[in-house]
């Protein structure tokens, strides 16, 4: 079974992603940090992020181990990604990993933008996360200053709402996707309402 959950950024999907896999045991693929991994490449070599040229070529590149980088929890990577995520030839280059990964025998939960219209449109349960984005700020903002990032929660929401407006082109909601605002829901609820959606959804 083929789990997809997108959504925006700050939203609760990568954790949502991760309980739903240990849920099923089933594999979980971060679809972001591919794109984070090759911004990161970027930034390393004191690149230009709107040289597009550079960015496919890295992107064509991609090896798997470039997701063990801590780094690319990083605010500077999340920026770095969604300015490459946004060159049709970057996602070209990274779907056949993403695709691939999709289709692991026993299935796979991916979290990302498009997983249930571009990656896996045949995928079993689909769902769209989303909450408002100053409930999604805030939770950026705490868990950069978890990290000792003295940055503002102003600063985090103008940096969300410009992430938003970048990825829009990409974020894809599929129509046959469950929608799960999780502005007033916390991670349990959360959890309890996608668990409902997959079991209506797996094959018997
Ligand atoms: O989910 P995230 O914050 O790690 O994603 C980082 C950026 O990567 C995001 O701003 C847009 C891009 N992205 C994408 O375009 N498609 C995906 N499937 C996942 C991420």
């Amino acid at each position: 079974m083929i789990i997809a959950i997108d959504g925006t950024a700050s939203s609760g999907k990568g954790t949502l992603a991760r309980r739903i896999a240990e849920h099923y045991g089933l594999p979980h693929l971060d679809t972001g940090l591919l794109y984070r991994a090759v911004g990161q490449r970027m930034l390393d070599f004191g690149l230009d992020l709107s040289e597009r040229a550079n960015a496919i070529d890295i992107a064509r590149a991609f090896a798997p181990s470039w997701l063990e980088d801590r780094r690319l929890r990083s605010a500077e990577a999340g920026t770095a990604a969604s300015r490459i995520a946004i060159i049709p030839e970057v996602r070209t280059a990274l779907r056949d990993f993403q695709v691939l990964f999709s289709r692991r025998p026993g299935g796979a939960v991916l979290d990302g933008r498009d997983i249930g219209t571009v990656i896996a449109p045949h995928a079993e349960a689909k769902i769209w996360v989303d909450a408002a984005p100053e409930v999604r700020a805030e939770r950026r903002w705490r868990e950069l200053n978890g990290n000792g990032d003295p940055i503002s929660q102003a600063e985090v929401l103008a940096a969300l709402i410009a992430r938003d407006e970048r990825d829009a082109p990409n974020m894809i909601r599929a129509s046959d996707a469950l929608l799960l605002d999780t502005s007033k829901l916390d991670i349990d609820a959360t959890v309890r309402a996608a668990l409902d959606l997959v079991e209506s959804r797996r094959p018997a």
